[in-house]
């Protein structure tokens, strides 16, 4: 389980990012994180895996304190990918990328080739195997990020705004990644500002705004609140935005659902 009690962060400059914060997550949860820029999203994620420290309060990871520990035995629980690509990426090739976590986490010889090539070809980044990670574009970049944490096959899988740069197909693989590690009971943790990726998740969602916690409640109860969406400087998802202006007490989750029950009511 993550926990956060009572978490203060402040950074060198004297900005407090995170103020006061209490939560809990289960290690099996979805769960998404919105809020405007600055709101402190990433600085909250880094806190799960130890790279940043509360300056007050403590953070527990299976009941360990994040102070008491390493970032690497936390990161092989917390498997978090950057927002910047090109702060996590350093390797010589797209393969050496995937291999030197696995290596860092002590599979043999065998496991590392076998996870390797499925993640390569899962992530279809087979063909750009030999190559540079910096010389990818942004959305490949991503990818092989996601990519390179999946493979050593994390507790919880955490995703700092996963789906920059990703086209349709790539969208849709998240949604799959997502659905999967549910589905073995594995955690995943999102923030993004691509709401509109998230409103189909439904998923339990958190608010930020100035270091804070405005709101932690499922994503109906979250966008649906117009009031808690201005405080915090977040767009509505057209199709909860579509479900407040025709009243509706359960809004439509999907286009699917959206379209049966507005033919069902003709
Ligand atoms: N390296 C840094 N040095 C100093 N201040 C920083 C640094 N990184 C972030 N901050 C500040 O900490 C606060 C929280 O930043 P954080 O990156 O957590 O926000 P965020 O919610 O992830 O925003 P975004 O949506 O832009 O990614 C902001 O005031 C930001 O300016
Ligand atoms: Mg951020």
């Amino acid at each position: 389980m993550i926990k956060f009690e009572s978490v203060t962060f402040i950074r060198p400059n004297g900005v407090v990012a995170l103020k006061d914060i209490n939560l809990e997550i289960e290690k099996n949860e979805l769960v998404t994180i919105v809020g405007a820029n600055g709101a402190g999203k990433t600085t909250l994620l880094k806190h799960m895996n130890g790279l940043l420290k509360p300056t007050k309060g403590r953070v527990l990871i299976d009941g360990v304190d994040t102070r008491k520990t390493s970032v690497a035995s936390l990161s092989k629980k917390i498997g978090l990918v950057f927002q910047n690509p090109d702060h996590q990426l350093f390797s010589e090739s797209v393969e050496a990328e995937i291999v030197f976590g696995l290596k860092n986490f002590g599979f043999d010889e065998r496991e590392i080739k076998r996870r390797t090539e499925k993640i390569l070809e899962f992530f279809g980044l087979k063909e750009l195997r030999d190559r540079a990670p910096l010389t990818l574009s942004g959305g490949e970049k991503k990818r092989l990020c996601i990519a390179a944490v999946l493979a050593w096959d994390p507790d919880v899988l955490v995703l700092d705004e996963p789906t920059v740069g990703q086209d349709l197909q790539n969208r849709l693989k998240l949604y799959e990644v997502i659905n999967e590690l549910r589905r073995r009971g594995k955690g995943v943790i999102i923030v993004s500002h691509d709401i509109e990726f998230l409103w189909p998740l439904q998923a339990r969602t958190i608010v930020m705004a100035d270091g804070e916690i405005l709101k932690d409640g499922p994503a109906y109860e979250v966008f649906m609140d117009r009031e808690l969406l201005k405080a915090a400087r977040i767009r509505q998802p057209q199709l909860a935005e579509l479900s407040t202006k025709l009243s509706l007490n359960f809004p439509f989750k999907g286009v699917e659902d959206a379209v049966e029950r507005l033919l069902r009511s003709d």
